[in-house]
């Protein structure tokens, strides 16, 4: 256990490679977990919890919590969670609504295993927001579809691509709908992306106020390590004909097989590899840690680690991309996956990003290309944030995360409303 724990402390919550953590970690966690009976002496730590995320992160605090469901227009049923407001009720009758998205292979309660000081969604809403939180198609409690069930292969027929299409406009068109005011963003990781690519493509922008981008990705080819390069090629290469259209659920045994061969590689060393992989998270709670353990890792679907691969390998960010020209051509009319244009997200668009000097899989340099997209940006409208300990979790469960992060990207919010 005390290998497992250590090697978790330079985990990244929001990307791929936390699988591999995830499936060394799943015995000794199940166990730990039972042991610490965490949800009850019943339940392991490996279930889900029966109760929702507002049941079991949110009203156990004292705050509101209402329970949502969304349906995207591809049929997947997605929950939401919204804090209408925060625990020291202010009479204010019209708030600010923020929607936050988590990464991949985790979902909304990533956000809430700090305690109510610490986490980012009761700190919005304490501050006066009108707080809703995203999952994902795939993660457990968006699971549902409206004539798919989530053991065939066509349920996980997807990328983030979709994601970018389907699910964030359904959320936004429900948020919107609901509030009838424009929306601020908090995406972190792969939500970062997502919203990125939104951007670009003029989506959302209608019924977007502003957006904070925590450890953002878009470019990734200088997350150069070693496993790193093994997983993407693998991802790439030979998953597809693998899997096919499937499930990618890290607590299953394919892939922990999965893992076990890629660790196998010449010079790999995934024990000494995860923290430089992910970057050395500064300011981790153990005790976070341990919740983290018993929620997450969610599944994603092999598609869509494979259109991360390709990010990580062409240093483009592009749209999935089939293999094949003529399927290519198929799909988009080109013989190429189109590009997001990262060049064409407004300039006016009020914009915060952070990210962190650790982070191996927001990499400086790849955020440095990011940035330079934002070269004619308004300069009144962007506002970029370096904390040089930072690592990829940090954003979303460190310790220090309110006064470092949260408390900006509330002050850049309210600086633009
Ligand atoms: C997967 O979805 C794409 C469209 O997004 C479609 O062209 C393809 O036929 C689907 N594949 C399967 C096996 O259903
Ligand atoms: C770590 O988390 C536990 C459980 O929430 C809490 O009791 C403890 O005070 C936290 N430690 C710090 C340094 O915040
Ligand atoms: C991206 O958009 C910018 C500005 O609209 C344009 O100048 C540039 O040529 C585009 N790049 C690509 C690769 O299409």
């Amino acid at each position: 256990m005390a290998l497992v724990r250590d090697s978790l402390l330079g985990l990244s919550t929001s990307w791929f490679f936390c699988v591999l953590v995830a499936v060394l970690a799943v015995q000794p966690h199940r166990a730990y977990g039972l042991s610490r009976g965490f949800f009850g002496p019943k339940r392991t730590a490996v279930a889900p919890p029966v109760a929702g995320i507002c049941a079991s992160s949110v009203t156990v605090h004292g705050y509101k919590c209402q329970e949502l469901e969304v349906t995207t227009q591809d049929g997947y049923i997605l929950s939401l969670q919204r804090i209408p407001e925060g625990r020291v009720r202010d009479g204010e009758v019209k708030r600010q609504p923020v929607l936050i998205q988590h990464g991949v292979l985790v979902d909304g309660m990533t956000w809430l295993l700090n305690p109510p000081e610490q986490n980012l969604p009761m700190i919005l809403a304490d501050n006066g927001f009108d707080v809703w939180i995203a999952n994902t198609r795939g993660t457990r409690f968006s699971r549902r579809h409206t004539s798919l069930d989530s053991n065939q292969p066509d349920f996980w027929n997807w990328s983030w691509d979709e994601l970018v299409s389907f699910d964030l406009p359904a959320v936004f068109d429900f948020v919107y709908g609901q509030t009838g005011q424009k929306i601020d963003y908090v995406g972190h990781s792969q939500g970062t992306l997502v919203a990125l690519a939104s951007f670009s493509e003029g989506n959302l922008v209608k019924q977007l106020k502003s957006a904070a981008l925590l450890s953002p990705i878009a470019y990734l080819s200088h997350m150069d390590t070693k496993l790193g390069v093994v997983a993407a090629k693998f991802f790439v290469g030979e998953i597809v004909k693998l899997f096919g259209l499937a499930e990618f659920n890290p607590k299953e045994k394919p892939v922990g097989n999965l893992l076990k061969s890629l660790c196998a590689h010449r010079g790999v060393d995934c024990y000494d590899l995860l923290r430089a992989l992910t970057g050395k998270n500064c300011c981790l709670n153990s005790s976070t840690i341990d919740l983290f353990l018993m929620n997450e890792p969610q599944s994603t679907s092999v598609k869509n680690m494979v259109h991360l691969a390709q990010t990580v390998r062409n240093g483009v960010v592009a749209k999935y991309n089939y293999g094949r020209a003529d399927y290519n051509l198929n799909q988009y009319g080109e013989a190429t996956p189109p590009i997001y244009n990262l060049s064409n997200i407004p300039h006016d668009l009020p914009i915060f990003i952070s990210y962190g000097g650790q982070d191996a899989l927001s990499d400086m340099q790849d955020v440095m290309l990011l940035l330079d997209k934002f070269k004619t940006h308004d300069v009144d409208k962007l506002s970029v944030q370096f904390i040089k300990d930072y690592a990829h979790a940090d954003f979303i469960m460190g310790l220090n995360a309110k006064d470092l992060v949260y408390n900006q990207v509330v002050a850049f919010f309210k600086r633009h409303h």
